[in-house]
């Protein structure tokens, strides 16, 4: 499928690889900003494709079916100049905060396992990725996505961290979630994504790899500008 077209993937990219909620999200639309780069957050897709499979009644266990979605419906990934970054519209719908409702992210590791999904908006980001440089953001950005990626970081933290700001978060947004269940779900998500057969979650050669559990954003951000600098100097 990548040989169909010609257009090289710019040498600007930046992959942002990590495990749920190691702080990818807010770090990647921090450097996008700084750095004038579009922001992708490669989960939400992934997302888009669980929430409408519940909707459509498709088995999780159907990857034909379940490829077939991105087809069969209209799914865009929209800049937005809220905390987020980006909207997502299903079929002409705002579906954005439906993303992060507890079906879908616990319906969306399966999803994300399956290769004939994965085919398929794996090609729409290099598609994404060949029209502008970008911060792209998700598990096999810098393995499988833009392995030509100037930049690659993989991030991560303790699971005490992410679970503790994951915690925080939805709390913030009303969840009445306890730790132990957050935990439990964090892991079982960490399972899934780091040993299905296909891509999964690893750092890629050469990434930068930051654990972020004693780290501010900024400084984080920091870091990775600092990187992306220095591999500008190298390569100039
Ligand atoms: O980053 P997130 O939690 O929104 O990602 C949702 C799910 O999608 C997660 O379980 C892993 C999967 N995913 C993936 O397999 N590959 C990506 N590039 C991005 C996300």
């Amino acid at each position: 499928m990548r040989g169909r077209t010609q257009r090289p993937v710019s040498p600007k990219h930046i992959a942002i690889d990590g495990p749920v909620a190691g702080g990818k999200s807010t770090v990647a639309l921090m450097v996008a900003r700084r750095l004038n780069l579009l922001y992708v957050d490669t989960g939400a897709m992934y997302r888009a494709v669980a929430l409408a499979a519940l909707r459509d009644g498709v088995e999780l266990d159907d990857g034909e079916g379940l490829a077939a979605i991105p087809r069969r419906h209209r799914i865009d990934l929209e800049p937005a100049g809220d905390a987020r970054g980006y909207s997502v519209h299903l079929d002409g719908a705002d579906v954005t905060a439906q993303l992060f409702q507890s079906a879908v992210t616990a319906a969306v590791s399966t999803v994300a396992a399956h290769p004939e999904v994965r085919r398929v908006l794996v090609e729409r980001q290099r598609e994404i990725a060949r029209q502008r440089a970008v911060v792209m953001a998700g598990r096999d950005i810098g393995t499988v996505v833009l392995p030509e990626a100037r930049v690659k970081v993989f991030l991560t933290a303790s699971v005490d961290e992410r679970v503790r700001r994951r915690l925080e978060e939805l709390r913030a947004a009303g969840s009445t979630i306890d730790t132990a269940t957050l935990r439990a779900e964090v892991e079982r998500r960490d399972h899934t994504d780091s040993t299905r057969s296909d891509s999964p979650l690893r750092p890629a050669a050469g990434a930068l790899v930051l654990d972020s559990s004693e780290l501010r954003a900024e400084e984080v951000v920091a870091r990775i500008v600092e990187f992306a600098a220095g591999v500008d100097r190298a390569q100039a």
